[in-house]
């Protein structure tokens, strides 16, 4: 019963009234999805900035971060408490589902051209291993960054760089040695390249 309890106050949060039989037993991988769908949007494209969207990302990049939620090894304001409430076997499934939506670049994000300019080399140089084609890329398991919200780009790199939030160990390497080179300038052109990326 806890779980069910858990998935109410999630549909709760969510601001989404469903019918009693999204709470079945053994719902389907959408409907799992749907109580996501009111923060992350409808198949996990997100209106909001403060929330990253879902879609398109690789199934085990989702199924890591959601683990990382549930040991509080990543910070969160509200995942921690939502990840808990969910199986293994449930997360499974939804992050084949999410990972099988087609990702939308956030809309109407502003940008300057001459940083995003410097920050497509930062990124070449520093970044592009992992997070392949300009960062547009999720099949390194290492999550999309082009044409995702910059507020959350933002506030997730900031978590990362002070070791609230997990990081793969070369990337940490990484972005010591971008900030050395090119200070807090550096990750604000790194971030206008990706809000650059339609
Ligand atoms: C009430 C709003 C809300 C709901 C419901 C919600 N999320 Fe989130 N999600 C967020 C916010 C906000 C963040 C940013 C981290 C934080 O502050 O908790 C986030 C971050 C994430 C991330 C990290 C994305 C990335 O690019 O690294 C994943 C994965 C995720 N959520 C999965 C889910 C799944 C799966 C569900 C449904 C089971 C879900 N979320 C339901 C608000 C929500
Ligand atoms: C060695 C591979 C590697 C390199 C190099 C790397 N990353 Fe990552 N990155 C990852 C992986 C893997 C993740 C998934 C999260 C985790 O494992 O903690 C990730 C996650 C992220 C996230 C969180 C994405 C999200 O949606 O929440 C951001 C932001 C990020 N990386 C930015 C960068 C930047 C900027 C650089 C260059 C300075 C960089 N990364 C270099 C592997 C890498």
């Amino acid at each position: 019963m806890k779980k069910r309890t858990a998935l109410s106050a999630v549909l709760v949060a969510g601001g989404l009234a469903l019918g009693n039989s999204a709470l079945a037993e053994t719902p389907s991988a959408s409907m799992l999805a749907y109580t996501c769908a009111g923060c992350h949007g409808t198949n996990g494209n997100s209106n909001g900035p403060a929330t990253p969207s879902l879609a398109g990302a690789s199934k085990d990049y989702i199924i890591d971060v959601m683990e990382y939620y549930k040991t509080g090894e990543r910070a969160s304001t509200i995942m921690g408490r939502i990840a808990k409430g969910y199986s293994k076997e449930e997360i499974e499934r939804i992050a084949d589902f999410f990972s099988k939506q087609k990702f939308v670049p956030a809309k109407g994000q502003k940008f300057d051209p001459k940083l995003a300019k410097k920050g497509a080399k930062l990124h070449d140089k520093y970044c592009e291993k992992c997070h392949a084609d300009g960062g547009t890329s999720s099949e390194d398991d290492a999550g999309i960054l082009a044409g995702q919200w910059t507020p959350y780009l933002r506030y997730t790199l900031a978590d990362m760089m002070a070791g609230k939030s997990h990081v793969p160990k070369k990337m940490k390497k990484k972005l010591k040695k971008l900030h050395k080179k090119a200070g807090d300038a550096g990750i604000d052109q790194l971030i206008n390249y990706y809000a650059s990326r339609k």
